[in-house]
C-alpha cells in the first residue's frame, strides 16, 4: 500500500516543520493539536517559512500554493487516524505519547504505520502499548526540519522489515537522508549532541570559559554552525535537560549526569528562545 496520506500530531516547532516538509513533497497532510491558535499558528509558520523558500528560489509560486491546499488542521484526533502514516510530534513526555496513541488505536486502518518524532524515548516501550508493535518506528526529525538533511529511523525492538523498507522510501520522497539507528536512549544524534552541549554547561559552571567564548571555541574552532550553548537555547533547555535524564537513567552511567546548572536555568523558567531567556537574553 503507497503511503499518500499523513497525519501530524503536535503543531508545535517540529510538528509545523514535519507537516511543511510533507506538503511539499506531495502528501496529503492533517495537522492535529489540542490547541487552536497552535494549529492557527502552524499555517502562519508554515506559509512564512515556505516563502523564504519562494524568495531564495527553491520552490516555485505555484509549488508552495500546492503544498499549502495539501494541508488540513482539525483539532479532533480520531480524524487522522485513516491516514497512511501517522507521526506523533507531540510534547516530549511518555505519558502524553502514550495517550495520543492509546486514544488513536480505536481509528486506525489496519495499514496504518505509526511512528514518533521523540528525541529520546523508547520506540519499543511505545509501540508495546499498541496494536501493532511491527508497524512502530522512530522517526526523529531535526530542528529546523526544512533545512535539515537528516532523518534519524530508529528500529524498535517488533519493527517488521516492510514498515522499515517503506519509511526509507518516504524519507527518500522528502528528499532527505536516513540514519539507521537501534533503540537505545537518545538514539544516535542525542546520544552524542546533548552530551557535547552538557559538558560546554560544565565548562560555563566551573569558570572554564564564558557563554561568548565557548560558542565562539566551537563556532571558530571546530567549525559548527552555532556554538554549543547558542544551540541549547534554540533546542530548548528543558528538551535538553531531559534527554540527559533519559541517557542518564537509561544507561546508569554519571558520565551523563545533567549539569546542575542545566537543571537551575529550567528550573527558574529559563528554557531558551521560547522563553526568550536561556544562556543569552532575547528580550
Ligand atoms: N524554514 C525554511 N527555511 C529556513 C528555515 C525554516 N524554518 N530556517 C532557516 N531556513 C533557511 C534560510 O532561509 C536560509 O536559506 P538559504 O541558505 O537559501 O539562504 C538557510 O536556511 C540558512 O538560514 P539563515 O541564513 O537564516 O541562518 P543561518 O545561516 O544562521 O542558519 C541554521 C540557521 C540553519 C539554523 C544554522 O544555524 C544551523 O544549522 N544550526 C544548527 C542547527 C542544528 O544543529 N540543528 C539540530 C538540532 S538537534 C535536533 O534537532 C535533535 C533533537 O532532538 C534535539
Amino acid at each position: 500500500m503507497e503511503i499518500s496520506s499523513v497525519g501530524v500530531v503536535g503543531a508545535g516547532q517540529m510538528g509545523n516543520g514535519i507537516a511543511h516538509v510533507f506538503a511539499l513533497a506531495g502528501y496529503d497532510v492533517i495537522l492535529t493539536d489540542v490547541n487552536e491558535a497552535a494549529l492557527r499558528n502552524a499555517i502562519a509558520t508554515i506559509e512564512r517559512n515556505i516563502e523564504r523558500q519562494v524568495s531564495r528560489g527553491k520552490v516555485s509560486a505555484e509549488e508552495k500554493a500546492a503544498a499549502m491546499a495539501r494541508i488540513t488542521t482539525t483539532l479532533t484526533l480520531a480524524e487522522v487516524g485513516p491516514c497512511d502514516l501517522i507521526i506523533e510530534a507531540a510534547t516530549e513526555r511518555e505519558t502524553v505519547k502514550q495517550a495520543i496513541f492509546e486514544d488513536l488505536l480505536p481509528h486506525l486502518k489496519p495499514h496504518t504505520i505509526l511512528t514518533s518524532n521523540t528525541s529520546s524515548i523508547s520506540i519499543t516501550r511505545l509501540a508495546s502499548r499498541t496494536d501493532r508493535p511491527e508497524k512502530f518506528m522512530g522517526f526523529h526529525f531535526m530542528n529546523p526540519v526544512p533545512v535539515m538533511q537528516l532523518v534519524e529511523l530508529i528500529r524498535g525492538i517488533a519493527t517488521d522489515q516492510d514498515t522499515w523498507d517503506k519509511m526509507h522510501a518516504v524519507v527518500r520522497k522528502l528528499g532527505k537522508t536516513a540514519a539507521s539507528a537501534e533503540d537505545f536512549p537518545a538514539f544516535i544524534v542525542n546520544r552524542i549532541l546533548m552530551p557535547m552541549i552538557n559538558e560546554a554547561v560544565y565548562t560555563l559552571y566551573e569558570g572554564v570559559g564564558s557563554v561568548q567564548s565557548i560558542d565562539q571555541s566551537l563556532k571558530l574552532g571546530a567549525n559548527h554552525p552555532m556554538g554549543p550553548l547558542e544551540l541549547a537555547d534554540f533546542i530548548g533547555l528543558d528538551t535538553c535537560l531531559a534527554i540527559m535524564n533519559v541517557l542518564h537513567d537509561g544507561l546508569a552511567d554519571t558520565k551523563y549526569r545533567p549539569c546542575p546548572l542545566l537543571t537551575k536555568y529550567v528550573e527558574a523558567g529559563w528554557l531558551g528562545r521560547k522563553t526568550q531567556r536561556g544562556f543569552y537574553d532575547y528580550r
